[in-house]
């Protein structure tokens, strides 16, 4: 093209021979390009066809004649939720428990005698004065003895609140509190902090210090 316009501006005293060759070139272009491919239009033609088609037969099937009882555009996937499995703080609590207290507490929730205490029928779950301490063995630990269900236990439990986070711990207290029989009220993540910010960092507990906790 570019040689073409150069030769043309060039040749500014062009021969009427060489304007009639260009201008045929020029003309004999023409007809190509309006005949084009017939081919094409065609093949768009049946995808489009094919695609309504399709769209039809899926409309048929599922649009209920755009019935507003069982078609409703404005669905909102919170519905959808609403009816869905409800994940429950006790459910939360299972898994932390089977992590964090199961090897000693064990599934059934009653212990191991002489070793390790009961949390099934404990006072110490079930009972409201003693919910703080609760709350405050799982966070700090204890040592030495203490009485459950009658029987004397002088060991002691690891703290845990340096590894679980408040959440954790009070999914894992309200399951132990709605599990084994056991139903007392669910302990919240608020509760926890609250007694975390309260006692600050420290030590394992015994009976005694908690007993004179106000
Ligand atoms: C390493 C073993 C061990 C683990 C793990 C453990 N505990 Fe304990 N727990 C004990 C022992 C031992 C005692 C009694 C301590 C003592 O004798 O001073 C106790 C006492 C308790 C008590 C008070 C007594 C009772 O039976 O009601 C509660 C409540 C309790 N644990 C809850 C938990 C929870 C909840 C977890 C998990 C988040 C947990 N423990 C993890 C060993 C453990």
């Amino acid at each position: 093209m570019s040689t073409d316009h150069h030769s043309h501006l060039e040749q500014s005293g062009a021969s009427d021979d060489s304007i009639q060759q260009t201008h045929d070139r020029l003309q004999a272009q023409k007809p190509e390009k309006a005949d084009g491919n017939p081919r094409y239009p065609l093949l768009l033609l049946g995808i489009m066809c094919t695609a309504v088609f399709f769209g039809s037969v899926y409309l048929a099937h599922y649009s209920s004649n755009f019935d507003p009882l069982i078609f409703n555009e404005h669905q909102k996937p919170a519905l959808q939720a609403a009816t869905g499995p409800v994940i429950t703080p006790a459910m939360l609590g299972k898994r932390v428990y089977t992590a964090n207290c199961v090897t000693c507490h064990q599934a059934n929730g009653l212990g191991v005698p002489g070793a390790f205490p009961p949390l099934a029928g404990s006072e110490w779950v079930l009972e409201p004065q003693h919910e703080k301490h609760m709350i405050a063995i799982v966070l700090y630990g204890l040592n030495g003895p203490i009485t459950v269900k009658g029987n004397v236990y002088n060991s002691a439990m690891t703290p845990l609140g340096g590894v679980l986070r408040d959440e954790q711990i009070a999914n894992a207290l309200t399951y132990v509190r709605s599990e084994w029989g056991n139903d007392a009220p669910a302990i919240t993540a608020e509760q926890v902090a609250a007694v975390r910010a309260e006692l600050g960092a420290r030590g394992p507990f015994t009976v005694e210090q908690l007993t004179t906790l106000k």
